[in-house]
């Protein structure tokens, strides 16, 4: 049984990754309609992977015979408009994201919560590699300067990135 403070976190955390999916969907209009249909892609797979973070912690607290309270999810702000500002943003977003995961392990640690110490954990890896897809897409940025061939392909690299799920509504 998860103590009421838990319960309460764990439905923060639901609202923050649901934040983060309307983050991501926000951007991935941005692209699209900028024609970087490529980056518009990638970043609508991640607001797939940011809807899974969220239901995961809501298929948990089902589990655990907890109730899943649902709150309002903010605008979706952001004034940047560049490919790089973007995933700037979004590797800053992704480490907030990282300190609010570690807030739930040290929770969970100090209340003797093993079950949710254990889920916790899972998302501590997962935050490893969102930081890491972002600070690699960076880097490859910074590679390709201002060349337009080089951005070029990749938009067409990010637009791989597939997680077996609809990505392209028009499709349905
Ligand atoms: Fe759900 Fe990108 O962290």
């Amino acid at each position: 049984m998860l103590s009421k403070k838990m319960v309460d976190r764990i439905n923060e955390q639901i609202n923050r990754e649901m934040y983060s999916a309307y983050l991501y969907l926000a951007m991935a209009a941005r692209m699209q309609e900028a024609g970087y249909k490529g980056v518009g892609k990638w970043m609508m797979v991640q607001y797939h992977e940011e809807m899974f973070h969220a239901m995961k912690f809501y298929a948990y607290l089902q589990d655990q015979g907890a109730a899943v309270e649902l709150k309002a999810i903010a605008k979706p702000e952001f004034k940047e408009t560049t490919i790089k500002e973007l995933f700037q943003h979004a590797l800053e977003h992704e480490k907030g994201v990282s300190g609010s995961i570690r807030e739930i392990a040290a929770l969970a640690r100090e209340e003797k919560d093993y079950a949710t110490e254990g889920l916790a954990q899972w998302y501590v890896a997962e935050q490893v590699e969102e930081e890491r897809n972002a600070t690699e897409i960076l880097q490859t940025i910074d590679l390709v300067g201002n060349s337009a061939q080089g951005l070029y392909l990749l938009n067409v690299e990010l637009g791989k990135r597939d997680l077996g799920v609809a990505s392209d509504f028009t499709k349905l």
